[in-house]
């Protein structure tokens, strides 16, 4: 089984998809991990950012895995979950994430990580893009202003309130407006407002729509 689900920063997909994760047994792939796996190769090298070429090639050269015990991503076979979330890496990954090859490059790696195991994905265009056939998809939302605060209560260094909110405002357009595999809510995806809910309470609706579909295929239907 795969359940999808696509949504902007800040609306609380991680945290609901690693619970539900726990819950049926799925294993669950951060997509936007692997964006920022590139951005953080890439910084690191030193190698300049608007060198759209440069970006291809670290995307290229990066071996991407999941380890075998927790399901964390490793890069080049190390760990690096970790060291992906800070705000540089925020606005790296979305401005990478928009140059198609490196799109291309990760959606390969995605769908090889996730090979035929029952999995739950979480990013932009999980829905849509890298697996347009889930059989169950869901868009999160939420007001900008509410994940802002959710983000400034996950970041260690944090940012004045309004500061956040350009940078995830600016993050929402970069990903909304994307030649390739721009965030947009899919037709078939069941429609979560979370700016009103707690976490158990939008891990409840998830989980009532996987257990209504697992009923419904288990009777045949
Ligand atoms: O979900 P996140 O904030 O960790 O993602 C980091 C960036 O990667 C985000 O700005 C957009 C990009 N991304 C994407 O373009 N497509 C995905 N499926 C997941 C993330």
């Amino acid at each position: 089984m795969i359940v999808a689900i696509d949504g902007p920063a800040g609306v609380g997909k991680s945290t609901v998809a690693k619970r539900v994760a726990k819950e049926f047994n799925l294993l669950y792939i951060n997509s936007g991990s692997f964006y920022r796996a590139v951005a953080y190769k890439h910084l690191s090298s030193g190698k300049p950012q608007e060198n759209e070429e440069a970006v291809v090639s670290t995307a290229e050269s990066c071996k991407f895995s999941l380890d075998a015990e927790d399901g964390k991503l490793l890069l080049d076979g190390v760990p690096v979950e970790h060291l992906l979330r800070t705000p540089e890496i925020d606005m790296a990954s979305s401005a990478f994430s928009s140059i198609v090859a490196v799109r291309k490059i990760v959606n390969q790696a995605l769908r090889k990580a996730a090979g035929t195991l029952d999995i739950i994905m979480e990013g932009r265009d999980i829905t849509t893009v890298v697996f347009p056939d889930a059989e169950l998809k869901f868009y999160f939302d939420g007001s900008l202003e509410e994940r802002t605060r959710r983000r400034l209560r996950d970041y260690q260094d944090a940012q004045p309130f309004e500061a956040m909110k350009d940078e995830i405002d600016k993050r929402d357009y970069n990903d909304k407006n994307k030649e390739f595999g721009a965030l947009k809510r899919s037709p078939d995806a069941i429609y979560i407002d979370t700016s009103y809910l707690t976490i158990d309470e939008v891990c409840d609706k998830v989980v009532q729509k996987i257990f209504e579909y697992t009923q419904l295929k288990g009777s045949g239907e």
